[in-house]
């Protein structure tokens, strides 16, 4: 008798691909919208400090009740209302078993593909409704669509990645006040741009809000992403959380950022700089197209094959994403360091002149 554990598993999970890591050696990175910037060193030192303090031996709090504190002072919300996670994904992850698991949800599309990922994993049908042209959302159209498809979980970024564009607080408030669904309006970028939604939460019970430390406070390699909604709904996620999803260090880390933010506003600007520089220098390359943003990175497509342009700059050290069937023959870039955004602007400049 052989054994295949694969037709043992849930049979709808047998045909997920799993995650592709893809290595690129000695490359300028910029297409996971991390920051480009060395983590504070003042901020390193303070983490160092606090390292004796960190129990090891012992599990972490489960209720991250010091981390807690210092993002509700953060973004101006009780502690009640936060629950932090092993990165947004976890949060994801969560929100997607508790609100997709054998139904619908909702996602406006093209988006962070792991909403995709994740309601597939629930066991979720996941409805993706395109974004208009200029890929905004139209609250009516997502409200109808949530309401056909009985959804009980809709998913909208702001601003959204990969478009980089953010909806107004406007139309994000019909949107909460058109349905009994949760909302899910993923902030990952907020401190880039894009507008606050925290004035909703006490107005909109079914609203939730989804931060991180990924990107702004450079700290992907830790996984802190926190959410923000009713002290209610975090009482209902929590009946699921893993009961110690994030690590002491993290949790301790996460909270010395927060505590060096003029410096991290300092980095803030200057990535906006050089975001918008990359902006203006390559709207006047001929043939490449550039979409408004409101976050650290920046959509944009060329009249040559998106993944041609793509090798052309790895051939010269430079790594963006290619969007590939999310958003056939757009590419992404984020703000670099000002040297790696003009190495960018350089490459792409070659690439794009080389087939004239
Ligand atoms: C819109 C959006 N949400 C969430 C995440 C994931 O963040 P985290 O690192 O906190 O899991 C990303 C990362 O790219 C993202 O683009």
């Amino acid at each position: 008798m052989t054994f295949n554990p694969t037709e043992l598993m849930r049979e709808d999970l047998q045909d997920i691909k799993p995650y592709q890591p893809h290595d690129y050696p000695d490359t300028i990175k910029l297409d996971a919208n991390e920051n480009p910037y060395p983590f504070p060193q003042e901020a390193l030192e303070e983490i160092k400090n606090r390292l004796e303090k960190v129990n090891f031996p012992l599990y972490p709090d489960p209720m991250a009740v010091e981390l807690r504190h210092s993002i509700s002072r953060y973004v101006g919300v009780r502690p009640e209302q936060v629950i932090v996670g092993n990165g947004s994904d976890e949060l994801i992850f969560y929100l997607a078993q508790a609100f997709g698991s054998g139904g619908n949800l909702v996602i406006s599309s093209p988006t962070f593909s792991m909403y995709r990922i994740h309601s597939q994993i629930a066991g979720a049908e996941a409805v993706e409704l395109p974004r208009e042209e200029d890929f905004g959302v139209n609250p009516r159209v997502l409200a109808k669509a949530v309401q056909a498809a009985k959804a009980r979980l809709l998913v909208l970024c702001s601003p959204n990645n990969p478009t980089g564009n953010a909806t107004s607080l406007e139309v994000i408030e019909e949107i909460l006040a058109s349905t009994n669904a949760v909302v899910v309006v993923d902030q990952a970028y907020l401190e880039f741009g894009g507008v606050d939604c925290t004035p909703l939460l006490d107005k909109y019970p079914n609203l939730v809000i989804l931060r991180t430390f990924s990107k702004a406070f450079g700290l992907a390699g830790l996984r802190v992403g926190y959410m923000l909604a009713s002290e209610q709904l975090i009482n209902d996620l929590l009946r699921i959380k893993q009961p110690y999803n994030l690590n002491s260090f993290s949790q301790m880390a996460a909270g010395v950022a927060l505590e060096y933010l003029p410096t991290f506003k300092e980095q803030w600007q200057q990535i906006i700089a050089n975001r918008d520089y990359i902006i203006k220098a390559i709207s006047q390359l001929p043939g490449v197209e550039v979409f408004p943003t409101d976050a650290n990175y920046i959509l944009f497509r060329t009249d040559m094959d998106a993944g041609e342009v793509h090798q052309k700059l790895l051939g010269q050290k430079i790594l963006v994403r290619n969007l590939g069937s999310d958003l056939a023959g757009y590419l992404r870039v984020n703000a670099g360091t000002k040297e790696e955004s003009e190495a960018f602007v350089k490459a792409l400049s070659n690439a794009v002149n080389e087939v004239k």
